[in-house]
């Protein structure tokens, strides 16, 4: 029987509970489709630098270079919000995704209808549906720029600088093109070209890449009308491709098309097979605990690694088409609840889903 290492790297807040879940799910779904997982602990964020001194330890990052793929749940938490910037808990996932070369962020996201009702928009808005992806560069720009702290002509100051290679925006037009070519053929790519000239370069080189590619069509978008399309009319997106920083704030955005942060799920990859794979969620501290956060994004995060790292897409659709069925059936966590559903638990989801593999 086929078997693969998962290194689980839960975090802080509503991390473990999450991961919990998700690997519960891999696991059945693994009984099912005749593969075997083992998982392996690694500390990453406000945990780890409270029991090794460091967000990501040595350890985690040998753990997760030995393993097929890495399952994430969130970190960070008011606990460690004052420490220096090096050691916060942020700064040991930003390393993670650096350090195993995942410079590509896959976060998907689709109106399912048993949900219509919590998405925030119009019912006319959205009587079409909406299926995109997000294709977010995740290991340059702002995120890992120059920065610093210096005296300036007013005294003080900090800065940040958006720098991107040509080599960057290369590899990630790729994947969105290829993305593309795979759906329905359209790329947005995003930018702030008529201010920046980091943008200018990301345009020109995005479309010079496309022609690469047969069957798709490209075009720009600026960032500031992208956030007010993407609540006009999400339908008229496929992928859309763009920087770092850009992509963090549209991907919360697309949430709450959603329905909820809750929902989306993500996977970060790079040019081998091995990903790390996580919800777009944070660690919701206040949650941790309570039994109230909603396990949906991971487990689906888990699906997007039976799918892209482990070759199992068939394993995938399984816990996807339980997921559907889960919603349909009208389980609901507080986050997607209304007045007259019952409430489930993290764990009462957990099972709901595990009962529809
Ligand atoms: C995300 C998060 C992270 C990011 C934070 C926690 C560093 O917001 O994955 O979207 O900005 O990439
Ligand atoms: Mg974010």
């Amino acid at each position: 029987m086929t078997e693969y290492q998962i290194a689980l790297l839960k975090g802080d807040g509503i991390g473990p509970e999450i991961v919990e879940s998700a690997t519960a799910v891999l696991k059945k779904t693994g009984e099912l489709s005749g593969f075997s997982l083992n998982f392996h602990d690694y500390l990453i964020g406000g945990i780890a630098i409270d029991e090794t001194g460091v967000p990501l330890p040595q350890e985690t990052i040998d753990g997760c270079l030995a393993s097929d793929s890495v399952l994430l749940g969130a970190v960070g938490g008011p606990k460690w919000d004052n420490l220096p910037a090096a050691i916060r808990p942020e700064k040991g996932l930003l390393q993670i995704r650096s350090t195993l070369g995942l410079y590509t962020n896959l976060r998907p996201a689709r109106l399912y209808p048993a949900l219509a009702e919590k998405c925030m928009l119009r019912a006319d808005l959205v009587a079409d549906g909406f299926d995109l992806v997000i294709v977010r560069e995740l290991t340059g720009g702002i995120y890992f720029g120059e920065r610093g702290r210096r005296t300036g002509p007013y005294g003080p100051e900090a800065y940040d600088t958006e720098c991107y290679s040509v080599m960057e925006i290369e590899r990630i037009a790729r994947v969105a093109c290829s993305t593309a070519q795979k759906r329905r053929g359209k790329v947005t790519s995003v930018d702030k070209a008529n201010v920046l000239e980091s943008s200018r370069l990301w345009r020109e080189t995005v479309h010079r890449i496309a022609e690469e590619y047969e069957g798709i069509t490209v075009e720009d978008m600026l960032v500031d009308n992208t956030a007010q399309q993407l609540i006009r009319n999400p339908s008229q997106f496929d992928v859309i491709v763009t920087s770092n920083m850009f992509g963090d704030i549209l991907s919360d955005e697309m949430s709450q098309l959603t329905g909820s942060i809750g929902m989306l799920p993500s996977a970060s990859l790079g040019d081998g097979t091995r990903g790390l794979y996580e919800p777009i969620h944070g660690s919701a501290p206040k949650y941790a605990g309570t039994g109230r956060c909603n396990p949906i994004a991971t487990i689906l995060s888990g699906a997007m690694m039976l799918r892209y790292s482990l070759n199992q897409a068939e394993a995938a659709d399984r816990i996807e088409a339980a997921v559907d069925q889960a919603l349909r059936d009208g389980c609901r966590t507080r986050d997607i609840a209304d007045d007259d559903n019952t409430i489930l638990s993290c764990d009462e989801m957990t099972e709901a889903i595990l009962q529809r593999l």
